[in-house]
């Protein structure tokens, strides 16, 4: 298949352009398309042609539900049997934008989509290309993140192309993703509720709306040395770059040290080794440093980016030194922790 290219202004896109995507769409194809927070793989909902094969351009377990994007609000009455009345506050506070609501899903919704359960993921992306491609379409749009299954998720229309080229049949080119990680999941069926991942929507914004909220735990255990923690639900290695990543997180000076002596005994096996840190106290040298940036959102925006540029670069082993879960740094780590191959909370 040959995948096309349709590059558009990300925030006034050209009508027609966006109907060539939306064509694509109706007619059951698959279109990679910009978000606020990352890039997505989109499918109308009805179509179970169009439905596979996003899973199998993916390269996606069947087993893993898929968000449906919607452009109004108006269109979330015909997916779910309810939208209580938390629903309605958070849509108002929160919708456009990186949020992303689990509600039980109407008959109308095919299970396909929601790996057999009782609810659907909703979201109303804030993007000004989604939101036209979705209108245009005139219809719901399934979409995960628009790389292959496992890889870190696209922040550009390059990245969907690396993974996808020849998989999917056009990506709508809307320039680089913003928040850089995927929306907040937030389970409204669950008591108390659940945020399910963290993202830019902070828990204690959500909190600020509708109370309690839990946070589902992205650690795949916790205590001093850990290894690879292998867990029924933590089966596959998520959002991770090729190069192998260890991440430590702890007492400063404990990780100052466990970096140093790591990078010393993998550039004697002759590895390409690259560390990612916020600070400019724990750079190594002898291998590369790279700065993520200054703040929690620069990080965000930046984590993904440099994980594919290190992997371009043919780095081996990347070393990465926790970020700070203030704001969406809790994002941040999530995906981290669930991208590293080896994670050790140093004390
Ligand atoms: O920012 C985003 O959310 C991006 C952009 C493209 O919108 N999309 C995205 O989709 O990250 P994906 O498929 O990569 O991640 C969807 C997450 C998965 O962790 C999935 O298991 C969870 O949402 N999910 C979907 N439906 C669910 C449901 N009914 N119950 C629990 N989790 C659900
Ligand atoms: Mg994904």
């Amino acid at each position: 298949m040959k995948t096309r290219i349709i590059s558009v202004h990300p925030k006034k896109p050209d009508r027609k352009k966006i109907e060539k995507a939306a064509a694509i769409l109706r007619k059951g194809g698959i279109v990679g398309f910009p978000t606020e927070t990352v890039y997505g793989l989109g499918a109308g909902i009805f179509s179970s042609s169009a439905i596979k094969k996003l899973f199998k351009a993916k390269g996606r377990p069947n087993d893993n539900p898929l968000i449906v994007h919607i452009a109004s609000k108006k269109q979330l009455k015909a997916l779910v049997t309810e939208v209580p009345p938390v629903a309605v506050k958070l849509m108002k506070k929160f919708w456009p934008g990186p949020l992303t609501l689990i509600l039980y899903k109407s008959d109308l919704v095919p299970s396909s989509i929601t790996a057999g359960l009782k609810t659907v993921a909703v979201r109303m992306p804030a993007h000004p290309v989604a939101r036209a491609l979705i209108r245009q379409a005139n219809m719901p749009v399934a979409a995960p993140s628009a790389n292959r299954s496992g890889k870190p998720s696209p922040t550009d229309a390059g990245h969907v192309l690396d993974d996808l080229n020849h998989r999917v049949d056009c990506i709508l080119d809307g320039g680089a993703s913003i928040v850089g990680l995927e929306s907040t999941v937030l389970d409204l069926t669950s008591k108390p509720y659940m945020v399910l991942r963290p993202g830019a929507i902070t828990v204690k914004e959500i909190r600020k709306i509708i109370g309690t909220v839990k946070v589902y735990p992205s650690r795949r255990g916790t205590g001093r040395q850990l290894d690879r923690v292998k867990s029924p639900g933590m089966k596959y290695r998520h959002y991770a770059p090729k190069a192998r990543l260890f991440l430590w997180e702890g007492r400063p000076n404990r990780i100052r040290t466990v970096a140093q002596r790591n990078a010393a005994s993998l550039l004697r096996q002759k590895q390409k080794v690259a560390l990612v840190t916020t600070d400019l106290s724990y750079c190594v040298s002898g291998i590369q440093n790279v700065l993520m940036g200054s703040t929690a959102a620069e990080v965000g925006r930046n984590l993904y980016l440099v994980l594919r540029m290190l992997d371009r670069e043919k780095t081996d082993v990347i070393l990465a030194v926790g970020f700070e879960e203030k704001k969406v740094g809790l994002a941040v780590m999530n995906r981290l922790r669930k991208a590293a191959d080896r994670y050790s909370v140093l004390l």
